[in-house]
């Protein structure tokens, strides 16, 4: 893919190896590194001038670290003569403050976005946003992709497709989980969270009739994993024969894993849109799936002015 570059900051090199492969195209050589002071410094070691750059970058944890690095390593491309820089931000950090949810809070995706667009990206091209109006927050084009393509690829090998039912967290996932649902010819339940009372717990209602079914949970991100596990043992109690997930964004944080991997959860699938670390690595029931391929392809189509949205067609 001639005058194409590709950039790989710190947070997910694996990621960013396995898409230049997938193209065929090196990755451009350049330093991210810090200074005693642990300030962030870039130095691209090619000539980039007239040339169709993309930065692969999730700002994920270390998320302002990871949000500066791709702000900064923008700043050097533009200021290197670059033709056009993408921001390939296969996680999205900061996507679930994307209003303001009480008074005097900040939207701080928006603020992300801007940073992003100021710092001179000409595009973005990001993964299952947490929710799509996020793509309005850029004045710049920005691609969602889907990692849909790859879970139900993944699931048609390993699942038994004649007694599954796709089942919603909560009620903000159902469009989600019903495009997996459709591309499965799979039926829909729906996690129905409740207090009814303030100081009362939540109560989980299944909208759905899932007993005997194997029920696949479906959702963006994974983080403490309070949601993915009240949400399986909610299942099970309402009889599914096991519980499986596929949940785009692997966040995990804090004692996440070790809470997955004592739950009853049978499997817990997600991608590699953030770098997995040695525990996810070694959780008895966590798997990581690969989508280098959907985000080569997607960059491959950009660089070609080529349609990405056909990708999910
Ligand atoms: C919420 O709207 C999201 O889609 C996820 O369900 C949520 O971020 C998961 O967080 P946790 O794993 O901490 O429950």
């Amino acid at each position: 893919m001639a005058g194409m570059k590709i950039l790989a900051g710190n947070s997910n090199r694996p990621l960013t190896e396995a898409v230049a492969a997938y193209l065929g195209a090196p990755l451009t050589h350049c330093q991210v590194r810090r200074f005693a002071d642990m300030e962030i410094f870039v130095e691209i070691q090619e000539n980039v001038r007239g040339q169709d750059t993309f930065i692969v970058q999730s700002t994920s944890f270390p998320a302002n670290d990871h949000l500066m690095e791709l702000l900064i390593m923008t700043d050097a491309l533009r200021r290197a003569s670059a033709r056009r820089i993408t921001a390939v931000v296969p996680y999205f950090g900061y996507a679930r403050q994307d209003r303001k949810a009480g008074p005097r809070t900040p939207i701080s995706a928006k603020l992300v976005a801007n940073l992003i667009t100021r710092a001179g990206a000409d595009r973005v091209l990001t993964v299952d946003l947490h929710a799509g109006q996020i793509q309005g927050f850029f004045d710049i084009p920005t691609d969602n992709l889907f990692a849909a393509p790859v879970m139900v690829r993944d699931i048609k090998e390993k699942l038994d497709l004649s007694n599954v039912m796709v089942v919603s967290p909560d009620v903000g996932g159902v469009v989600r989980a019903r495009a997996i649902a459709k591309r499965i010819d799979a039926p829909l339940a729906i996690v129905d969270k409740r207090r009814e009372r303030a100081g009362e717990s939540e109560v989980m209602n299944i909208i759905g009739e899932v007993a005997g079914k194997s029920c696949i949970l479906v959702d963006d991100i994974v983080d403490s994993g309070g949601t993915l596990c009240n949400a399986a043992e909610a299942l099970l109690n309402e009889g599914a024969k096991d519980v499986y997930a596929y949940i785009t964004h692997g966040v995990l944080s804090g004692g996440a894993v070790a809470r997955i991997s004592s739950s009853k959860l049978k499997e817990l699938v997600i991608t590699d849109t953030i770098a997995p670390t040695e525990a996810i690595r070694l959780a008895r029931n966590i798997r990581v799936i690969t989508i280098a391929g959907l985000i080569g392809e997607a960059i491959a189509r950009t660089a070609k002015e080529e349609s990405v949205s056909s990708l999910f067609d």
